[in-house]
């Protein structure tokens, strides 16, 4: 069974798609079949692996919709072992849709819940990948909700600033109610300090801060902050293909041990 970890924090521009890109490529790389769910209608993970969006045939949209089976979504990237459900503008609309669609299936034989729509169409495709990683969009809204309630754990990234904890407690206290209402075995994956700057001394002072309200939930590996990382995505590469002897590759292919190795590197590789 394949594991789906949700990468959220409502705060803008921490790194999320940064980090969902290159993890699940990462992981890829280290043997793991990969699928990265973008649930953000911007679409930034969707085009950072290289796929042109005006070719996206069915989005996760479409998916969340019931226009789409989930099997037609799923599209292989360049990647070794990553695929990706692409998302598109049209996400945007979906919260509306999903509300109205659950009001007129209600006693109907279609089983359709709003918060559980991914939940119910990543259980079907679940076991062919060692790793299901979800793109959130910067809200503690419908889609995130999706996000936690489909995932068994959370992936937090924290851009190392100064208001780095800033908002963090509304996120734990969403988790906790995540926890208490419709996903009671939703885990802390773990934290992650993205976009450190050498030579400040601010970002040191961040890190012990956050060290001391997550402890071990803290990952080793800290994504520094990197020219590369941001120019990757405007070429549609992961930094592995970008610039693969960089610090960039090393840092992402670093957490990605890190990940397996917290999920016990015993497991078998599913295929
Ligand atoms: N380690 C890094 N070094 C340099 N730039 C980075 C790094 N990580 C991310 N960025 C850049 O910072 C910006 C925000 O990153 P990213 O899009 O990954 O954040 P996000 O949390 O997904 O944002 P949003 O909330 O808008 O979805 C992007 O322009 C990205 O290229
Ligand atoms: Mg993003």
């Amino acid at each position: 069974m394949g594991k789906i970890i949700a990468i959220v924090n409502q705060k803008g521009g921490v790194g999320k798609t940064t980090t969902s890109i290159n993890l699940s490529a990462s992981l890829g790389v280290l043997g793991k079949k990969v699928l990265m769910v973008d649930l953000d209608p911007q679409g930034n993970a969707t085009t950072g692996v290289g796929i042109d969006k005006r070719n996206i045939g069915s989005s996760v949209y479409e998916v969340l919709t019931m226009k789409s089976s989930i099997e037609n979504a799923i599209v292989r990237t360049k990647n070794v072992n990553l695929s990706i459900i692409p998302a598109y503008l049209n996400l945007a609309g979906a919260n509306m849709e999903l509300i109205e669609l659950e009001r007129r299936y209600k006693g109907t034989e279609t089983n359709f819940n709003r918060i559980m729509r991914l939940k119910d169409e990543l259980y079907k495709v679940k076991d062919k990948y060692d790793y299901i990683l979800i793109d959130c969009p910067p809200s503690l809204e419908l889609l995130t909700t999706n996000a936690l309630a489909a995932a068994d754990s959370v992936l937090i990234p924290v851009q190392c600033e100064y208001y780095a904890l800033e908002g963090i407690m509304q996120l734990i206290n969403t988790i906790m109610l995540a926890q208490r209402k419709i996903n009671p075995n939703l885990d802390i994956e773990g934290v992650l300090l993205t976009m450190l700057s050498v030579n400040t001394n601010l970002g040191l002072e961040v890190i012990s801060s956050i060290k001391e309200f997550f402890k071990e939930r803290v990952y080793d590996t800290i994504i520094p902050r990197l020219i590369k990382l941001a120019e990757a995505p405007s070429h549609g590469k992961t930094i592995l293909e970008y610039d693969p002897r960089g610090k960039g590759t090393k840092a992402y292919l670093n957490l990605a041990k890190e990940v397996i190795e917290r999920n016990g590197s015993k497991e078998e590789s599913v295929g």
